[in-house]
């Protein structure tokens, strides 16, 4: 199958390596980056326009580009008939990119693809659903520094905190729209479960950890679930968890295999 990648960062550089493993699989076409994306993370070329992305006719787009790119691109890309994995899910917690994105899927034949990413108990979540659930709580906790870059800044001394150190407390729609980066994991809770307003999030500087740890309860008619996972960074980015890549993988093995679980 034929992908075409939003962005050219480190997720798009290991959904492109996976591809170039699996040639007779999977080819990837080309890259919209940014301006300032010179060189392509892959073998593939680099395009400056979403009509030159288009023109490549892929089955798939890919995006992992960040909340802009969606917003940028995301419902011309569905309206196109294209359809499309959004990895930077938070994007979806701003109410008018999200109607907008879903019009465009429901008007089109082409649909959205939402991957775990980092979160853990995704499949749990979205099948309890059914049974409904009352409670959805996610608590994030990232080393100081990965906070950098963040409304964190404003309120605390990144380089000072040597205890495990809460620095936000909210909604899930509060968490994504003010850390972009950093909690597309609980628009992904949010997605699955309960929706923004009723999945809560705490969000914490531990200098104790090295990885991202993401431990996620609920309760509801299906019993009650509570799972931790530390997720390792990704080689090139370390505020992004190898976790997203491998989870657009495998939609992408979703796409081609026999047996899918
Ligand atoms: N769902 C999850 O659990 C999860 C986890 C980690 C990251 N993410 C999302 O994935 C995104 C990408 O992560 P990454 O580590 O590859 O980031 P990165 O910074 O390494 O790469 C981002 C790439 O996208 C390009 N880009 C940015 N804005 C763009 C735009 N408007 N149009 C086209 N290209 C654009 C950049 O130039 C860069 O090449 C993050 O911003 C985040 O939103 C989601």
């Amino acid at each position: 199958m034929k992908i075409a990648l939003l962005g050219n960062g480190a997720i798009a550089k290991l959904v492109a390596q996976f591809c170039a493993e699996r040639p007779a699989k999977y080819q990837v076409a080309a890259a919209l980056g940014l301006p300032s994306d010179t060189a392509s993370v892959g073998a593939h070329p680099l395009v400056a326009t979403l009509p030159e992305l288009l023109a490549h006719k892929p089955d798939l787009v890919v995006e992992a580009a960040g909340h802009g790119a969606v917003k940028a691109h995301g419902a011309a890309v569905l309206r196109a008939g294209f359809n499309l994995i959004i990895v930077s899910t938070g994007s979806l917690a701003d109410q008018a990119l999200w109607d907008e994105i879903k019009a465009a899927a429901e008007n089109s034949t082409a649909q959205v693809k939402l991957p775990a990413g980092a979160l853990p108990g995704v499949d749990s979540l979205a099948a309890g659903k059914l049974a409904g659930i009352d409670r959805v709580e996610l608590k994030s906790s990232k080393p100081p520094k990965a906070w950098s870059g963040t409304p964190a800044e404003k309120t605390h001394d990144l380089s000072k905190i040597t205890t495990p150190t809460v620095i936000f407390s909210g909604n899930a729609r509060e968490a994504a729209l003010a850390f972009p980066k950093n909690a597309n994991v609980a628009a992904t809770a949010a997605l699955a479960g309960i929706g923004f307003e009723k999945t809560r999030v705490t969000l914490v500087a531990d200098p104790n950890v090295t990885q991202n740890v993401h431990r996620l309860e609920a309760d509801g008619g299906f019993g009650s679930l509570r799972l931790e996972i530390s997720a390792n960074p990704s080689p090139d980015n370390p505020k992004t968890s190898h976790m997203a890549a491998l989870s657009i993988m495998r939609l992408l093995e979703h796409e081609t295999a026999a047996i899918v679980i």
